[in-house]
């Protein structure tokens, strides 16, 4: 009988251990989209980690790329159609975005769509940074737009062109595009988060 009981306990103390140590790391499961499944991805709970694993993703970083040409697709590849940025990040005089980018998505045409669609300058170049570089720049008035840190906060919180990236429509073959690994509601506390407890960026 007190073998029995003794052995139950030792379970069950490795059962609490293990519950424990799982919760302690305090990932959450998060739903997107991959090649047009339905995946599930572990981001840890820090608001920095969350907010730049957004920042990060193709939905993004396609419209904040480093040279003069949008990025397209899962694969960021080149957009098609020799766009380039043209003078005023619109596009060339009388081929602008806005002559196929309309306000909102086309899921006939699979052509994305946000009011303002435009590229990012180029002070605000993403595309193969780190995340400490892009976290940098992004809160340096210098590139940034001359933006404060509440500005900052705003655009992330409020921006259509941000706040697309979780609507982003299906592509020319029908297929959703993939949301970014966070909810958006979890981006825009992280987000708020992050910048209110001063906006540290960490070494790495
Ligand atoms: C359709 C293109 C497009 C997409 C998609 C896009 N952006 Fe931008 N982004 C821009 C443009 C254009 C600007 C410049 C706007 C301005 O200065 O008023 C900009 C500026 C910014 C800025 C201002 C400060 C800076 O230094 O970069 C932030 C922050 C930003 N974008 C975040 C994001 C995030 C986060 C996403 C994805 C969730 C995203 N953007 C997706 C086009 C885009
Ligand atoms: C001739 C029409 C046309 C013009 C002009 C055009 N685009 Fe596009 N764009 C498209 C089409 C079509 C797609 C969708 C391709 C797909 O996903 O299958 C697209 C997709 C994109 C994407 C991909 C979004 C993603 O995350 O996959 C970005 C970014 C983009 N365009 C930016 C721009 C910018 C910025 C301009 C102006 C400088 C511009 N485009 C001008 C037709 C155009």
């Amino acid at each position: 009988m007190m073998k029995h009981t003794i052995v139950g306990f030792v379970i069950i103390a490795i059962i609490l251990s293990l519950s424990f140590s799982l919760e302690s790391t305090n990932n959450i499961g998060q739903k997107t989209y991959q090649d047009g499944d339905e995946i599930e991805v572990m981001i840890g709970d820090d608001p920095f980690d969350k907010m730049m694993a957004v920042l990060l993703h193709k939905r993004c970083v396609n419209c904040h790329p480093g040279g003069d040409i949008p990025l397209q697709g899962e694969d960021s590849h080149l957009h098609n159609f020799d766009i380039e940025r043209g003078p005023d990040d619109h596009g060339l005089a009388g081929y602008t975005c806005e002559t196929c980018h309309s306000s909102e998505n086309n899921d006939f045409s699979g052509v994305p769509g946000a009011p303002h669609w435009a590229l990012a300058p180029r002070s605000m170049a993403w595309e193969g940074k780190t995340r400490v570089e892009i976290a940098s720049q992004m809160m340096d008035p210098n590139r940034n737009g001359g933006r404060t840190p509440k500005e900052i906060e705003e655009h992330l919180t409020e921006h259509e062109l941000v706040l697309w990236a979780w609507n982003p429509g299906v592509d020319a073959e029908g297929t959703p595009r993939e949301v970014p690994p966070v909810s958006k509601e979890e981006f825009i506390e992280a987000v708020k988060e992050w910048i209110e407890a001063g906006a540290i960026i960490p070494a790495e």
